[in-house]
């Protein structure tokens, strides 16, 4: 079982605009051609916080063009935020808050071995991180610029650096970089 920040970002470290779009992600490639079908076929449970699920809620039209549902995932899902967010009907929810150490326990649990996904944002990743509890990250680095927005992993993270595992290329728009977090 591992735990994986698998996410798109734009060539320069955002995973989404100030404003919460990721309208620039979908012209780069049909998400069925990348490593996501192998990837989420493994994991067993997931966790984002509340502008990852927000962004759920308001394009679900999208979501289901995209995806063919939706709500997209089979697996149970928390979703971290301090406040009382609205539940999408017939999705496997719990919403938490605080430490990210009990909630990854609860994930390993219900995962019955299979790997937990930390979808994002890269805050939310990064405390992930901080309690030493993330083993991969897996980034699809798109062939394009944001300027600025939501970072993709805003911690200073030097030394050890990370382990760089494989590298491919995804059609003309995507290299898929994966890397092991090496523990100090
Ligand atoms: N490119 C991609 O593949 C990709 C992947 C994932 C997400 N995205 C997009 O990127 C954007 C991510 O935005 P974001 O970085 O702001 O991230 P986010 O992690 O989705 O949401 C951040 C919010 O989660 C809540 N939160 C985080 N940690 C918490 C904790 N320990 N306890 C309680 N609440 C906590 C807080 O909100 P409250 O307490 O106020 O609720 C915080 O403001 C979204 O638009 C999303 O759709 C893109």
């Amino acid at each position: 079982m591992k735990t994986q920040y698998y996410t798109a970002t734009s060539l320069d470290g955002f995973i989404a605009t100030e404003d919460d779009s990721v309208d620039w992600l979908f012209p780069l490639g049909d998400p069925e051609e990348t490593s996501y079908p192998e990837f989420i076929a493994a994991v067993g449970a997931l966790a984002m916080g509340s502008a990852t699920y927000e962004w759920l809620l308001r394009n679900v039209d999208k979501v289901a063009e995209q995806t063919g549902s939706a709500w997209p995932y089979s697996q149970p899902v928390w979703v971290f935020t301090s406040r009382e967010l609205p539940r999408f009907a017939g999705a496997d929810l719990r919403f938490v808050q605080g430490d990210v150490r009990p909630v990854h326990a609860a994930m390993a649990k219900a995962a019955g071995g299979k790997n937990l996904w930390v979808v994002g944002g890269g805050e939310l990743a990064g405390q992930f991180f901080d309690a030493g509890l993330l083993d991969e990250i897996i980034v699809q680095v798109g062939s394009v610029t944001l300027g600025k927005g939501e970072p993709l992993f805003p911690r200073r993270h030097t030394n050890p650096p990370l382990r760089l595992v494989s590298v491919r290329q995804i059609g003309a728009s995507f290299a898929e970089l994966r890397y092991d977090v090496v523990r100090a």
